[in-house]
C-alpha cells in the first residue's frame, strides 16, 4: 500500500478487496477505485458482464450487489469490500433459471450484448415483485438499454418467466 493509484496504474495493487463473488469468498489486489466492470472482466475472467457506454446509461454491466441490481462500471472496488456480488455467471436459483430459459424460450436476445444485464434485471424485478404489469417490468427495465431493440420479445420473456410464480415460496 505504497503509492496512491487509479485505474491503469501499471504499478502495484494498493487495496486488498474481500468480497463475496458469486458464493465465493475472495480477497483479490487491486486499486481502491477501480471499476469493477474493469476488476470483473480484466482482472477476474467474468466476460458475462458487458462493457459498453461505462457512464450508467446502458445497463450491459449490471451485476447485483447484496441483491440488488448496480451498473459495475459506476461501481468502485472500495465499494465491495464486504459484499455480496453476483455476476451473470454466478447468477442461480429457480426464478433465474426460469427467466433464462424464458429468453431463451421467446428470443429475448438478438445480439445478445445487452442479455445478461437484462436477465440480471428481471431475476431481481421478479424477486421483489412476482406477478409484475407491464408498467412495472418497463420502469424495472429503464436503465437497461437494447441496442437491436428486440423488446417486445424481452417483455414475453418476462410474462412468460413470471408465469406460476406467485404460488411460488417468497425469496429468502
Ligand atoms: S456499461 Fe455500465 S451502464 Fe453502460
Ligand atoms: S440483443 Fe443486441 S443489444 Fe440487445
Amino acid at each position: 500500500m505504497s503509492k496512491p493509484a487509479k485505474e491503469g496504474d501499471s504499478g502495484e495493487p494498493t487495496f486488498e478487496l474481500k468480497f463475496r463473488l458469486n458464493g465465493e469468498e475472495r480477497t483479490i489486489g487491486t486499486w481502491p477505485a477501480r471499476r469493477m466492470l474493469a476488476v470483473l472482466r480484466e482482472e477476474l475472467g467474468l466476460t458475462g458482464t458487458k462493457r459498453s457506454c461505462e457512464i450508467g446509461r446502458c445497463g450491459a454491466c449490471m451485476v447485483l450487489l447484496d441483491g440488488e441490481p448496480v451498473n459495475s462500471c459506476l461501481l468502485s472496488a472500495y465499494q465491495c469490500s464486504g459484499a455480496d456480488l453476483v455476476t451473470i455467471e454466478g447468477l442461480q436459483g429457480e426464478r433465474a433459471g426460469r427467466v433464462k430459459a424464458a429468453f431463451l424460450q421467446e428470443g429475448g436476445f438478438q445480439c445478445g450484448y445487452c442479455t445478461p444485464g437484462m436477465v440480471i434485471s428481471v431475476s431481481s424485478l421478479l424477486e421483489h415483485n412476482r406477478c409484475p404489469s407491464r408498467l412495472e417490468t418497463e420502469e424495472a427495465l429503464a436503465g437497461n438499454i437494447c441496442r437491436c431493440t428486440g423488446y417486445g420479445s424481452i417483455f414475453r420473456a418476462v410474462c412468460r418467466a413470471s408465469e406460476g410464480m406467485a404460488e411460488m415460496p417468497p425469496a429468502e
